[in-house]
């Protein structure tokens, strides 16, 4: 398949691995690659600039095929050395940039400068006109639906991602909720040029991560997400847990004054305690709603080749079928 992103960042198949802290390490941005698809480091996760300078020199070990890295903006007061993680970026030779958080304007410059391509993620339509207009080359639209921050809009893919195509002129993928053949073939309808996959590369046998954290994400439904510190206008979608729980009693029990020191207990540190310790119950991490499409742990070339497989089926099968007066009496199979 081809479309604007598969030509834009020189990949086979119009699927993104997004940044996951704790997740997105050499390992499965190289098997995201090699399957075709654009695997992404995750730049933060790598405490230094040297580390992360490290981190790529070993995904260039494990793949000849283009990847990028995450670069998060977080709010100013905990704010990295960004110009360093980006000269490691423009020395180890990446090529693509995907950046969230706050926006990458004043680092547009020197990703350009070292002829990067940059892919933003933002949760609404207005933040992506102003990637567009500060130079980003693509972006990734991320519906409420996402694990993460979905931003304090709460606007469904269903409605963002076709607002997103009347006003973009820049090429864009569709962003949470996407897991399969189905989410593909929707997202390329609703006008995007591809998908960003989070939540379902957690559960691929290369994912980097503690087999419980894949077992828990298997076992869940659509029901299992709660979103966290709405209060302090920093949405996160998480997986339900007890520590989730508490925080959620404290959320309630605080209302309006509630500060982020009021629930550090429950989601500073995290990451590592549940990604590589595998204490499931450790605090808040981050979960998409499609983790009830999640149903078993595939390598990541089973999972792109499978969605790849299946959107053709579904375009030239069921939907030509449709168009040719063929009555299809079921809907696409539950997938594995
Ligand atoms: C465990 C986890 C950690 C994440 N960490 C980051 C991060 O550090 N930076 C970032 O830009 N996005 C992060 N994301 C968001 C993903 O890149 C992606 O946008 C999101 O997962 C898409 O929604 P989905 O989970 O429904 O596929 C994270 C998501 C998950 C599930």
């Amino acid at each position: 398949m081809k479309t604007a992103i598969t030509e834009m960042f020189g990949i086979q198949h119009p699927i993104i691995q997004g940044g996951m802290h704790y997740v997105g390490f050499a390992e499965l941005a190289a098997a995201v690659s090699n399957a075709g698809g654009l695997g992404i480091i995750t730049g933060l996760t790598q405490k230094t600039p040297e580390l992360l300078a490290k981190e790529i020199a070993r995904c260039r070990d494990m793949t000849d095929k283009p990847f990028g890295v995450n670069l998060t903006f977080l709010p100013a007061f905990t704010s990295p050395p960004y110009p360093e993680y980006i000269a490691a970026i423009r020395e180890g030779g990446v090529k693509i940039v995907e950046t969230a958080g706050r926006s990458p304007e004043q680092y547009m410059p020197a990703l350009k400068a070292a002829g990067i391509k940059v892919i933003h993620k933002c949760t609404s339509v207005r933040h992506s006109l102003k990637a567009e207009a500060i130079g980003c080359d693509a972006v990734s639209v991320d519906g409420f639906e996402c694990g993460g921050h979905p931003g304090e809009d709460d606007m469904p893919n269903m409605i963002l991602l076709p607002r997103a195509a009347e006003e973009l002129k820049i090429p864009f993928v569709a962003s949470g909720g996407m897991a399969d053949g189905r989410s593909l073939v929707a997202a390329l309808a609703l006008g995007a040029q591809g998908m960003n996959m989070g939540t379902r590369f957690i559960a691929t046998k290369e994912a980097p991560v503690h087999e419980n954290v894949k077992k828990a994400l298997v076992a869940a439904s659509e029901l299992d997400t709660r979103l966290i510190m709405r209060q302090l206008r920093n949405t996160e979608r998480v997986l339900d847990n007890k520590q989730v729980e508490h925080l959620l009693e404290i959320e309630r029990e605080k209302g309006a004054s509630l500060k982020i020191a009021d629930i550090m207990e429950q989601v500073a540190g995290v990451y590592p305690k549940v990604m590589i310790d595998g204490d499931m119950d450790a605090g808040a991490w981050s979960c998409g709603m499609v983790v009830g499409l999640i149903h078993d742990v595939p390598t990541c070339k089973e999972l792109i080749d499978r969605i790849m497989a299946d959107a053709d089926r579904i375009i030239r099968g069921r939907l030509t079928g449709f168009l040719d007066g063929k009555v299809a009496s079921t809907a696409p199979q539950k997938v594995a």
